[in-house]
């Protein structure tokens, strides 16, 4: 496989082609916000965080989903990144319900954290407040579309890893919700195995273990490179 050598804020780097750029920026040591993106998983380039600066080109291109190019030269904190990635985490925020000191996640959630790093002290889009609903009919999990920011992780995990498909998005725009099956209860999805992969892949509290209450819930995704690791390379140790 051939190299490709480019510019990454003005150190050059080295990457394989067919690499993605959020990759060989992480590689090359820069830290890059990412909310859809899990390593393990494919691309959906949704949630824009990791949008980067490239020479010669006038938009702005999610690293998640855009691959390296000889000769490529990319900035990845310009003051116009930076503005928007504070905007984006904003507009996630007052597109729902996100009341982190309810929250099953408060302390342990992507988006907060998120937020925090990029210094979301306030947001100043009105609040949406949707009236959305919970699905507690699972008998282990519970859904709160209140707390989705529709990064379809686990949409993702259920398909790729599970090879379940027990989940996927219904509706367009603000309509837009994680569903199971034909958009029935949780707990009457026969395609769902019940394994939990999605609650552990999710950035937020939308997705759950019953009983977890204020900040109780936290998750545990280094499962899904081991399952990786091992169906691939057939090697099944566990790295804490
Ligand atoms: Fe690239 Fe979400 S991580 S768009």
């Amino acid at each position: 496989m051939s190299v490709a050598t480019l510019t990454i804020n003005d150190k050059l780097v080295s990457a394989k082609e067919g690499t993605t750029l959020l990759a060989a920026i992480r590689e090359s040591g820069f830290e890059i916000p990412t909310l859809c993106h899990l390593d393990g998983l494919s691309e959906r380039g949704g949630c824009r965080l990791c949008l980067v600066e490239i020479q010669g080109s006038p938009k702005l291109a999610a690293s998640c989903v855009t691959q390296v190019q000889e000769g490529m030269v990319v900035q990845t904190h310009t003051e116009r990144l930076v503005k928007y990635r504070k905007m984006m985490v904003e507009l996630l925020l007052a597109e729902r319900n996100h009341i982190c000191a309810a929250c099953v996640m408060n302390g342990h959630c992507e988006l907060q954290t998120l937020a925090a790093k990029l210094g979301v002290d306030h947001v100043r889009f009105d609040y949406l407040c949707p009236d959305l609903k919970m699905d507690a009919s699972h008998e282990r999990f519970v859904k709160d579309h209140n707390r989705c920011v529709l990064c379809s992780r686990c949409n993702r995990v259920c398909d790729e890893v599970e090879g379940a498909h027990a989940m996927d998005t219904a509706g367009r725009g603000i309509q837009s919700h994680v569903i199971h099956g034909m958009n029935q209860p949780w707990g009457q999805s026969r395609a769902c195995t019940g394994c939990g992969k999605c609650v552990q892949v999710c950035p937020t509290g939308a997705l759950f273990a019953k009983g977890s209450t204020v900040a109780e819930m936290e998750k545990e995704q280094q499962f899904l490179l081991w399952i990786l690791n091992g169906r691939d390379k057939k090697i099944w140790t566990w790295n804490r």
